[in-house]
């Protein structure tokens, strides 16, 4: 799939929310840390084959299809996390997000799978790998 670009996915999570395709109660409580948990070292190099697996959603998308190349990052992602993140604020009532947590609110949100489990090493992995690209990041506004 082609890059989505930076106006064009934030409409598509307007239209999955419309939908209904995000859980009722506390629709925040999937993608925030357990207690006890602790953040892993990850795999950045396994970090970047799964961000370009489309077998961890369930709708064809891999994080590069919106991802690729810095694309569908707003300006947050420039900032040290825990950070105001608004997809995961409108969407899934969270105020501030761990870059952890974000992974997780894109598996559940616009990869319509569920989180990861906290101590595997694919969520370690990918957080490792997003970590990198948050390095390299410039916001373009
Ligand atoms: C359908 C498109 C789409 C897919 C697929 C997707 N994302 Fe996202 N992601 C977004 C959008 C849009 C935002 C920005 C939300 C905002 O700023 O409100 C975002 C935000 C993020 C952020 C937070 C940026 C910040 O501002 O701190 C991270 C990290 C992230 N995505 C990682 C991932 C990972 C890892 C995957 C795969 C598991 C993934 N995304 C899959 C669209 C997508």
């Amino acid at each position: 799939m082609a890059k989505l670009s930076k106006t064009l996915a934030p409409a598509l999570f307007a239209l999955l929310a419309a939908t209904g395709a995000f859980a009722a109660g506390d629709p925040g409580a999937s993608i925030t840390r357990p207690a006890g948990y602790k953040p892993q070292a990850g795999d950045a190099a396994l970090g970047e084959k799964l961000f370009n697996d489309t077998k961890l959603s369930t709708n064809g998308m891999s994080c590069a299809s919106c991802h690729a190349n810095h694309g569908a990052f707003q300006a947050s992602f420039a900032k040290p996390y825990p950070h105001t993140v608004a997809m995961a604020k409108e969407q899934l009532g969270r105020k501030t997000v761990h870059l952890d947590e974000m992974v997780q609110g894109c598996m559940v949100m616009p990869m319509a799978a569920k989180p990861l489990p906290w101590d595997s090493k694919e969520l370690a992995a990918l957080t490792a790998y997003t970590a990198s690209l948050q390095k390299t990041f410039k916001p373009s506004r």
